[in-house]
C-alpha cells in the first residue's frame, strides 16, 4: 500500500492528541456561501485563527490547541453539496443519527426528542472539536472561532460542551481509560502495543482496502471528497455515577466480593487500568505492569471460559479480541475512540450534587453501520454473539432495564448472577458526522462545487 498522506487526514483519525481540555461547538449553517467561507478560512493558513489539524507529526513542539471538524448530512446539505454527491453518501449517514436513534438503543429518556437543545442533536450541522493545552488557549481560540462564523446569524452557534481529561487520564465511574486503540496500517505505532492485528487503513479511511476481504467501502463522489475520510459517531453520554456506586455497594457483598473487583468484572480492567486477564486478583500487580504489557494480552485460549474477565465485561464485548465470536470475528469492527469526560470529579462524600457529568467526544470508524451501529447492536445491546452470554447487555453502557437485566460472572463452580440493575449511560445528544480530507475542506469551501 502507498503511504498515508497524513498531510490530507484529520489528525483526530490517527492519533489522540492527549490534551487536557476540549470544547466541542455545534453550528448550524444558514447560508451556504457563508457556510463555505468559514469552513475555507480553517485552511487557509491564516495565522489568526485555529486551522484543522492535518495527522502530520509535530515533532518537539506540541501546538497550543488543535481543531478538527465533522459535518452532518443536514450539514453538507446546507453548503449547498449537489444531489448527486449527496446521495452517494452511506443510507445510515444520509439518516442521520436521531434516525437511527431506536436502532441503537437511544430510546425512551436517551431518545433524541429528549437531548437538551444546546448539545449535539437533529438540528446540528457542524461539529467542531477543539482541543487546548490550558484553558487561556481555550478562550483564545474559542474567540477567534466565534469571531468568524460570519455575520447575520449565517452560522449560528446552537451550543457548545467542555471536556477536561480528568487526573491519571480517569473517567466517571473511576477507570483509567484510553489505554486500547486500533494500530492502523501507514499510521503512528501505538505507545502500548498490542497481540491484535494491524487495522487496514480502510477500516478507517475511506479509499482504501478494508478489513473485509477483497473490499472497500463505497467513496462518497467525487473521490477528492470523499477519499481520505471518515466518519464518527459524536456521543454525548451522560453517566449516573451514583447509581454505579450504589450498585457496586449492593451488589458486591451478595456474591461475596468486593466493590472494586466487582468493578472491574463489569469492565474488564481494574479501575487502575490493569487487566484482568493480566492480573486477575489484584488492581496493583507487583512488579507492576510496564507500558508494553498493560494492553498486549488475550483472552483466549488463558481465559476462554471467562474466570478472569467475564465474556460480558464492558470492553470485552466491545473487543472481543481473539476470541471466537458469531460472525467473521472481532478484529472488522473495530473503532477509535476520542472521547473526555465532561463535568467534574464525582466525590462519593458528596452524592447526589445534581452535577451533570458524563463521556463526550468521537467513535471513528469507516462504516457507522459495520462498526459504530454494529457494536451498539449486536455486542453492547446484544447477548448471543458469544457463548456465555446468557442473552445479557453491556452491563456498563448497555441498554439495561431492571425487569429483565443480568451480569453473569462465569466461575469454576458456576455462574453467579446478578439481576435487576437499571441503565448507568444515558444518551444526551449525538450527530453522524462525515470527517472530509482536507482537500476535500477545500472543495466543500470551493465557490461551485463541480457536479459529482
Ligand atoms: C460513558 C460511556 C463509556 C465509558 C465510561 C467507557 C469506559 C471504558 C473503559 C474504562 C475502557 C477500558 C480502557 C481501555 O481499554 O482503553 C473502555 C474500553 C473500550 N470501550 Fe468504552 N466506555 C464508554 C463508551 C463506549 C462506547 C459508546 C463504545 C463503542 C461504541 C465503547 C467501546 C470501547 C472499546 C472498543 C474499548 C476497548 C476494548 C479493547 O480494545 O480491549 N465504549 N471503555
Amino acid at each position: 500500500m502507498p503511504p498515508l498522506d497524513l498531510s490530507d487526514i484529520q489528525g483526530f483519525i490517527l492519533r489522540g492528541y492527549n490534551f487536557p481540555l476540549a470544547r466541542h461547538l455545534m453550528l448550524q449553517i444558514n447560508d451556504a456561501s457563508e457556510g463555505k467561507r468559514f469552513v475555507g478560512s480553517l485552511i487557509n493558513g491564516n495565522a489568526r485563527l485555529p486551522q484543522i489539524t492535518s495527522s502530520v507529526e509535530w515533532g518537539a513542539v506540541k501546538p497550543t490547541t488543535c481543531l478538527n471538524i465533522g459535518f452532518t448530512y443536514e450539514g453538507l446539505k446546507a453548503l449547498g453539496l449537489p444531489p448527486d454527491s449527496l446521495a452517494s453518501f452511506p443510507q445510515e449517514f444520509v439518516t442521520g443519527i436521531a434516525g437511527r436513534a431506536t436502532f441503537v438503543g437511544d430510546e425512551g429518556e436517551n431518545a433524541p426528542e429528549n437531548w437538551p437543545s444546546d448539545y449535539a442533536t437533529a438540528q446540528t450541522h457542524i461539529v467542531l472539536s477543539l482541543y487546548a493545552q490550558g484553558s487561556e488557549v481555550l478562550e483564545t481560540a474559542t474567540a477567534e472561532l466565534r469571531s468568524a462564523f460570519g455575520q447575520q446569524n449565517a452560522l449560528i452557534e446552537l451550543g457548545h460542551l467542555d471536556a477536561t481529561d480528568l487526573p491519571e487520564s480517569r473517567v466517571h465511574f473511576g477507570y483509567v481509560d484510553g489505554l486500547s486503540q486500533p494500530c492502523i496500517e501507514g499510521g503512528p505505532q501505538l505507545r502500548r502495543p498490542d497481540m491484535q492485528p494491524i487495522c487496514p487503513a480502510g477500516e478507517f479511511l475511506l479509499g482504501y482496502p478494508s478489513q473485509n476481504p477483497d473490499f472497500s467501502y463505497p467513496v462518497p463522489t467525487p473521490s477528492i471528497l470523499g477519499r481520505n475520510g471518515s466518519f464518527s459517531a459524536f456521543r454525548v453520554l451522560e453517566q449516573d455515577c451514583d447509581a454505579f456506586e450504589q450498585f457496586l455497594r449492593t451488589e458486591a457483598p451478595k456474591i461475596g466480593m468486593n466493590e472494586e473487583k466487582l468493578a472491574a468484572k463489569i469492565c474488564g480492567r481494574w479501575r487502575s487500568g490493569v487487566p484482568l486477564v493480566l492480573s486477575p486478583d489484584t488492581d496493583s500487580p507487583n512488579p507492576p505492569l510496564t507500558t508494553e504489557q498493560i494492553n498486549n494480552f488475550d483472552y483466549v485460549p488463558s481465559d476462554s471460559s471467562g474466570y478472569a474477565c467475564p465474556i460480558g465485561a464492558h470492553m470485552r464485548r466491545n473487543n472481543p479480541r481473539g476470541e471466537r465470536v458469531a460472525g467473521a470475528g472481532a478484529h472488522i469492527h473495530r473503532i477509535i475512540r476520542r472521547a473526555l469526560p465532561y463535568g467534574p470529579l464525582y466525590d462519593p462524600a458528596t452524592p447526589n450534587d445534581g452535577i451533570k457529568r458524563g463521556l463526550v467526544g468521537h467513535f471513528i470508524c469507516v462504516s457507522l453501520q459495520d462498526q459504530f451501529e454494529f457494536l451498539m447492536t449486536q455486542w453492547v445491546n446484544g447477548g448471543t454473539f458469544a457463548p456465555g452470554l446468557y442473552g445479557t447487555k453491556d452491563p456498563m453502557l448497555g441498554d439495561n432495564d431492571p425487569e429483565d437485566s443480568k451480569f453473569v460472572l462465569p466461575t469454576a463452580n458456576g455462574p453467579q448472577i446478578i439481576t435487576g440493575f437499571a441503565r448507568f449511560v444515558t444518551t444526551r445528544g449525538g450527530a453522524y458526522c462525515f470527517l472530509p480530507s482536507l482537500t476535500a475542506l477545500n472543495y466543500l469551501a470551493s465557490t461551485e462545487m463541480i457536479k459529482a
